[in-house]
């Protein structure tokens, strides 16, 4: 299993992943768009050829901020998120980056379970943060 930066050639893998994943999905544009910002970066999980999952954050005023971060349902489970966040955070962390933050749905169990067990800690709450389905996000930093 490789960890890796994202490219152009990867988009429509990922995009594919995204769409299975979010009601309210990235566009094929957005993707591009965050990769080719320095400040920002943006990880993929490959092995056999096949990208597994991806993460990715902007980088403003010395914050990481963490807006995407999927895995491909059918090998959920296997640490793979684990394995990208930690190598994401750290490599934020060698460009410079003193804290990382992200919104969650309130009822995303696996995920703020993940984000919790990585030492992220809860901040707060944005009411109807989400649509489809409307719902609150909690907001953590680590
Ligand atoms: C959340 C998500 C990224 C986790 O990916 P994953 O590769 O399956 O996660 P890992 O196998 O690395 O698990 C790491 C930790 O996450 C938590 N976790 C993962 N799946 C879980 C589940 N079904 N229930 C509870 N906790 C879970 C656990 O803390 C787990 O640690 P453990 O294995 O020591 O118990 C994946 O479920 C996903 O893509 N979900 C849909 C997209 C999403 O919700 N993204 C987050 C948006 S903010």
């Amino acid at each position: 299993m490789l960890v890796r930066k994202m490219c152009e050639n990867d988009i429509p893998f990922v995009h594919e992943i995204e769409v299975n994943t979010f009601s309210d999905p990235w566009s094929r544009d957005d993707f591009k768009k965050s990769i080719l910002d320095v400040n920002n970066l943006y990880l993929v999980v490959e092995e056999n050829n096949e990208i597994l999952g991806y993460c990715g954050f902007w980088g403003v005023v010395g914050e990481g901020q963490i807006n995407n971060v999927a895995v491909k349902e059918s090998v959920r489970g296997r640490g793979i998120a684990r394995i990208m966040l930690n190598s994401l955070i750290q490599k934020g962390k060698e460009q410079g980056l003193e804290a990382f933050t992200l919104e969650v749905r309130v009822n995303n169990h696996p995920a703020i379970s993940l984000y919790h067990s990585l030492g992220f800690k809860d901040a707060g709450i944005r009411k109807n943060f989400y649509e489809k389905p409307v719902e609150d996000a909690l907001i953590m930093w680590l």
